[in-house]
């Protein structure tokens, strides 16, 4: 359904849009109050969050990392796996005796989960004192349904897949060193167990020109890094009535000359040789690819919609070996989707130990309401799923230990981003092939692309020196 007052502020445009947050007179007086943001789920959530922070600051709230003393409390939520619903709705049970404190105190549920029509139903019903329900679609909305907020629970989630309203001016980015930027929303591969094509939509690609221009802003403003977003980002263009390739957007925020590129999530099917080349042959495009192979059967694959072999994808995993210099690929699997036999296990077993994967994020299978996996018939038990995962965790982590181990005593080129949390004499960054390394160094490093000499490794991190 397209609803009418969003497509009257999608042919606004911007401007309009920005003046709606600027000039306004806010009821509530919003500047001496305090929001706090807890984001669940992907970069795509974190980057949204960024918007909320952006637009929340511009009607003059300040953010706080205490809960309790704050006067707006947003849960951006994620809808990928069912355990996140818990976390959020225990959270928010803990935030309802706040509001006795605080008769001024507003909770909002946004992001993924709020798209999911059962949630909807289920915060109508059982959770009154949630006041503002707002869809990934609505972020736009926040003023007025802060403006229009009268004491009764408010929900605005439209399931439309319309325009994209932009407002790249109202980010209120959490570094000054490494920034998220969108090129797209939405998805249109429908895997047979993801709720994101229902949760964000349709494909919708950014216009290039949009994309380099807020680059070359961030270029401006000192940024050393960019991850290009999206969720099926080598799809890039596809949507567009002028047809650009990933590629060809790659190659241009190549030549805006900001040192660091990077992107997610690439799906194999749209990883193509040209794509292959332009990595290779920019050296500011870090050699990094996050490639989910999802599973190493093709009888699973194939229910699960990937549309490709794992012949296919070792063939595409060779290429990008052989063509990248020194690049690093990690992955995403599931385990325990309907009908999956412990033959098929093997097979997702056989896939990690011939790729020798630098790290790889495994879940098990969640039935996701809407989504045609919801319907299959699922013939595996939690234990034999739990079991599955542990037996698929121990051995990713043993590859991804040993491509750790190689870089002893190799120099890194490190974008150091701050503190390390653990150790904080130690500051940590990230290798161009995205390696976690916490290094013994001073604190005006930060900021910075140092040569790092690597002590020590870990499964999940490295130890290393500045090079003199
Ligand atoms: N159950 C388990 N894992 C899922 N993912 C997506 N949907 C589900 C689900 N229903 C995983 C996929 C995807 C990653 C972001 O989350 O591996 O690549
Ligand atoms: Fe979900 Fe598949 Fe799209 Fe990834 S490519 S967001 S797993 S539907």
């Amino acid at each position: 359904m397209l609803v009418p007052n969003m497509l009257d502020a999608a042919k606004r445009g911007k401007t309009e849009v920005k003046y709606i947050y600027e000039n306004r007179d806010y009821k509530n007086n919003s500047s001496d109050r305090k929001y706090f943001i807890r984001t669940y789920g992907c970069q795509m959530n974190v980057h949204d969050s960024e918007e909320i922070s952006g637009i929340l600051e511009s009607l003059g709230y300040t953010k706080t990392e205490n809960y309790e003393e704050s006067d707006f409390i947003i849960l951006n939520t994620c809808a990928i796996r069912e355990n996140v619903h818990d976390k959020v709705f225990g959270f928010l049970g803990r935030c309802k005796h706040l509001k006795k404190k605080n008769p001024n105190l507003l909770l909002a549920i946004c992001g993924c989960m709020a798209q999911e029509e059962v949630v909807v139903k289920e915060i109508k019903e059982k959770y009154p004192f949630i006041d503002i329900v707002f869809g990934t679609h609505n972020i736009n909305e926040l003023p007025n349904m802060l403006e229009n907020y009268y004491g009764k629970q408010k929900i605005k989630v439209y399931s439309i897949e319309g325009n994209v309203i932009e407002f790249n001016n109202h980010y209120k980015r959490d570094s000054n060193i490494t920034a998220w930027v969108n090129i797209m929303y939405g998805c249109d591969k429908f895997c047979t167990y993801c709720i994101v094509p229902y949760t964000r939509g349709k494909q919708r690609s950014r216009k290039m020109e949009d994309i380099i221009k807020e680059i070359e802003e961030l270029v401006h403003k000192g940024y050393n890094e960019i991850t290009l977003l999206g969720q099926n980002v080598n799809a890039y263009g596809k949507d567009l009535k002028e047809k650009i390739s990933f590629s060809h957007l790659l190659e241009k925020v190549s030549q805006t000359k900001i040192p660091r590129i990077r992107f997610v999530t690439s799906h194999p099917w749209d990883f193509t040789d040209e794509m292959i080349d332009v990595i290779a042959n920019n050296p500011n495009i870090m050699p990094y690819i996050h490639l989910p192979v999802q599973s190493g059967s093709n009888k699973i694959l194939k229910k699960m919609n990937r549309n490709y072999s794992k012949e296919e994808y070792l063939i595409l995993f060779n290429k990008i070996k052989e063509k990248i210099k020194n690049v690093s690929i990690t992955t995403d699997i599931i385990v325990g989707f309907p009908e999956e036999e412990e033959e098929d296990f093997l097979e997702t077993l056989e896939v990690v130990k011939y790729c020798k994967f630098d790290g790889a994020f495994t879940f098990i299978f969640s039935p996701r309401a809407g989504t045609p996996a919801f319907k299959m018939k699922n013939t595996i038990t939690k234990e034999e799923a739990t079991n599955r995962l542990h037996r698929l965790n121990k051995e990713v982590n043993k590859y991804s230990k040993e491509s750790n181990l190689k870089l002893i005593n190799t120099v890194e080129k490190v974008l150091v981003l701050g503190t390390s949390e653990k150790n904080k004499s130690k500051v940590y960054g990230y290798t161009e092939n995205m390696k976690l390394v916490n290094i013994e160094a001073k604190k005006d490093v930060i900021g910075k692309i140092i040569d790092v000499k690597i002590t020590d490794a870990k499964s999940f991190s490295l130890d290393g020196e500045i090079k003199d």
